[in-house]
């Protein structure tokens, strides 16, 4: 762990209180309003030194530590995207500080395009797997044998489980599917869509994988949901621009918030 994360932390344990942290939730565009349902301290990622700037519209860039569903979790209200800075490892040090405050699990959520026609707006899917469309890794330059991190199950089968069972308590639709990492910031082209759709990914974004890298390399369990706020390009009439993405992301993220609620005293 390196020494920085240590001391975000100790400053973190201060301010929020040294009971360790459970899990780590990271939310993305037009999710913000999780974090105001926890009952805890907000930190401006700006007090926390090294954090991302998170610049992107839709986010809030504080960390709030607090319960949530009688679990002590860490929200991340905002993200870096590798399309902001060119850097892949921009999350590394918030999930660094994550682990060292105790987490064993992550859950990223995000927005997407759906490819699945009976995956529209407004649903929300469970990622089974995803595939890294990008070309681009978090651990390129990490000098140690630690960087060959397994892929297999990285979104934790038996969390998936747990998200399904909460769904269908909730009495929610959760799908569940692959997703595919572009990096952005420009959407994708019809032809884009259509490769990626034959080669197996039901939904399109530009985040999580390399959370999700960086959150295996650190041995955390892992578990992501997106929220879908468009049809991926070519695939309807709907249109697609961050804007849609903010509006939309309010319809899944009342099932999101639903299902993690339901889920949490089980993780
Ligand atoms: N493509 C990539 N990222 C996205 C999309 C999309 O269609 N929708 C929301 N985020």
């Amino acid at each position: 762990m390196s020494r920085n994360a240590e001391i975000l932390a100790e400053k973190i344990r201060e301010i929020a209180g040294p009971a360790p942290v459970r899990i780590g939730l990271i939310l993305g565009s037009g999710l913000g309003h999780l974090a105001g349902a926890v009952e805890g301290v907000a930190i401006p990622y700006d007090e926390l030194d090294g954090f991302p700037h998170a610049g992107v519209s839709g986010h809030n860039p504080q960390l709030v530590i607090g319960q949530l569903e009688g679990v002590r979790v860490a929200v991340f209200g905002g993200r870096a995207h590798y399309y902001e800075s060119g850097r892949g490892d921009a999350m590394r040090l918030p999930l660094e500080v994550l682990k060292e405050l105790g987490a064993d699990t992550m859950i990223a959520t995000n927005a997407a395009g759906s490819m699945v026609p009976e995956m529209p707006t407004g649903e929300i899917m469970a990622l089974s797997d995803h595939i890294n469309f990008s070309g681009l890794n978090p651990l390129i330059g990490e000098q140690t044998d630690a960087r060959f991190v397994p892929m297999k199950d990285c979104y934790d089968p038996a969390l998936r489980d747990i998200l399904h069972a909460a769904a269908v308590k909730a009495e929610v639709n959760l799908h569940e599917g692959v997703y595919a990492w572009y990096s952005g910031p420009s959407f994708e082209t019809v032809a884009e869509i259509k490769a990626i759709r034959t080669l197996g990914a039901d939904a399109v974004g530009m985040s999580t994988v390399p959370e999700v890298i960086l959150g295996r390399f650190l041995g955390l369990r892992c578990g992501a949901i997106s929220t879908i706020t468009n049809m991926a390009a070519g695939m309807s009439d709907e249109s697609i621009s961050h804007t849609h993405t903010k509006a939309m992301a309010p319809l899944g993220a009342a099932k999101l918030e639903k299902v993690l609620r339901a889920a949490l005293p089980h993780i």
